[in-house]
Parts: structure tokens; sequence; C-alpha cells
């Protein structure tokens, strides 16, 4: 089992969830994050820190969709671990529907200080 990134991360990326995480197993893209599903330890701390809900178990129907871009993005993007300052109209996007197929990005990101 593991947990998994949704698209309600993009645009919002609010990074509380790199805080929490036991294991480090964030990984960054321009606009959202990813969690590597090999090293995700099914903990959960991670899920109810998400502003936007982004966050669900494997067991939930809302992860289907996203199972394989968590595994394929968490391949090719750097590991992140500390919080950055998050998009400064990332409340804007949070609730805003069906954001993967006019906004995902598959650039990778930086951790920031
Ligand atoms: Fe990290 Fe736990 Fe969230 Fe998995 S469930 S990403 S181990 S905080
Ligand atoms: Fe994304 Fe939520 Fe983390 S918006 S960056 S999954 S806190």
């Amino acid at each position: 089992m593991t947990y998994v990134v949704t698209e309600a991360c993009i645009k919002c990326k609010y990074m509380d969830c790199v805080e929490v995480c036991p294991v480090d197993c964030f990984y960054v893209g321009e606009n959202m994050l990813v969690i590597n599903p090999d090293e995700c330890i099914d903990c959960g701390v991670c899920e109810p820190e998400c502003p936007a809900e982004a966050i669900v178990p494997d067991t939930d129907p809302a992860a289907g969709p996203w199972m394989g871009l968590n595994r394929e993005y968490s391949a090719k993007w750097p590991n992140i671990t500390r919080k950055g300052t998050p998009p400064a109209d990332a409340d804007a996007w949070n609730g805003v529907p069906d954001k993967f197929a006019q906004h995902f990005s598959p650039e990778p990101g930086e951790e920031k200080p």
C-alpha cells in the first residue's frame, strides 16, 4: 500500500506534506508533488496535513487515475524534504476541478529554502 498525490495538488503545491513524512518520499515537479510508492510506508500522517486534500490512500477510488503518475514522476523528479514557498495564487486553485488536463507540467521542480 501507499499514499497517492492526486491532481488537487496541481498549482496549489502547499508542501505541508513534505514536512511530516518520516521517510522523505515526496518528489517535486514544477507545479505539484508526487509520492514514491516503493518508499512510502503507508503511515498516513501526510493526508490530513494537505490543505487541498490532495493526498489519498491507494485504497480510495480517487487514487486510481493518479497511481501511475506518482510512480512515473517520482522516478524523474528530485526529492523534496523541506517546505518552500507555495505559489502566490495557491488558494485560488484549491478545489478547482480537472487541473491535470489544463495545467499538469512534466517539468521537474526544485527544493527551495
Ligand atoms: Fe510519507 Fe507516510 Fe505520507 Fe507515505 S503516508 S508519503 S510515508 S507521510
Ligand atoms: Fe500538494 Fe498538498 Fe503537499 S497541495 S504539495 S499534496 S500539502
